[in-house]
């Protein structure tokens, strides 16, 4: 059999750019109306999470509770994060979104932490919060204040972070583009609230990052937070 070099080359290129739009893009499109999460089954192991029997999905897949109430702000912190993913909401399955609701006392924080499957648009619900991002070239991009019903949005990948600027406690909801968005904190795990070495180090974090909002857009060379 001969071989027709121009069309093998453009079936390779089209591979290549699909391959490149799938490992790029947005996760995988779907192939029915909706496919709530079945959380009764853990027997298979797919990627994303299987569906419910059509037959006995309801209207309350699709809707959920979990971010109503305010989250225990009783850390070193003085914050909290609920993210809620096709998990624990099953409607969302397959939709390519979670949903967080984040509380911040005054002079709460949510430390350095990046998601590596979705870029995250927060809206400030209460409050006055400052928040930013650091891109691959270690350029910091801030936004000094938001206040309620502002809008900022946190790329993909790229390590974010807020603090409660303000005088009151601060609540912002959040939607990712991922069913599973995860995070990867640069704290790694958690810090033990009576440790003095810790706290020393997240009361330097904590200015370190508000010496940061005070520069406003200004570039850095570096980023050190510790
Ligand atoms: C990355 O940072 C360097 C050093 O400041 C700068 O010269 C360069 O233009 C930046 N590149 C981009 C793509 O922003
Ligand atoms: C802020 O939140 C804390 C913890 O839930 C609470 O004790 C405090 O009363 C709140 N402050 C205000 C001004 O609502
Ligand atoms: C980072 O900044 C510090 C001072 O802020 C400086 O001493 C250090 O040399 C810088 N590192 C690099 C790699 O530029």
């Amino acid at each position: 059999m001969k071989l027709h070099l121009p069309s093998l080359c453009s079936l390779l290129t089209a591979c290549f750019i699909f391959s490149l739009e799938l490992s790029q893009g947005t996760e995988v499109d779907n192939l029915q109306d909706t496919c709530p999460t079945d959380t009764a089954q853990q027997n298979t192991f797919i990627n994303g999470l299987p569906c419910k029997n059509p037959a006995h999905v309801t209207a309350s897949d699709f809707k959920t509770s979990l971010l109503n109430d305010k989250g225990g702000t009783d850390d070193i912190f003085r914050s909290s994060t609920n993210i809620v993913t096709a998990a624990e909401f099953p409607g969302l399955n397959t939709l390519s979104l979670s949903v967080a609701r984040t509380d911040l006392e005054v002079d709460g924080m949510v430390t350095p932490h990046a998601h590596p499957r979705a870029s995250e648009m927060v809206f400030v619900s209460t409050g006055v919060v400052v928040v930013g991002f650091i891109d691959t070239n270690n350029t910091v991009f801030l936004q000094t204040i938001l206040r309620e019903g502002d809008v900022f949005v946190f790329p993909r990948g790229l390590l974010h972070y807020c603090l409660n600027n303000g005088f009151e406690n601060a609540t912002i909801f959040s939607v990712l583009n991922s069913q599973n968005p995860g995070v990867v904190s640069i704290l790694g795990s958690k810090f033990a609230p009576d440790d003095d070495h810790d706290h020393e180090s997240i009361q330097k974090l904590k200015q370190r990052l508000i010496s940061l909002s005070r520069l406003e857009a200004e570039r850095l060379d570096n980023v050190t937070f510790f």
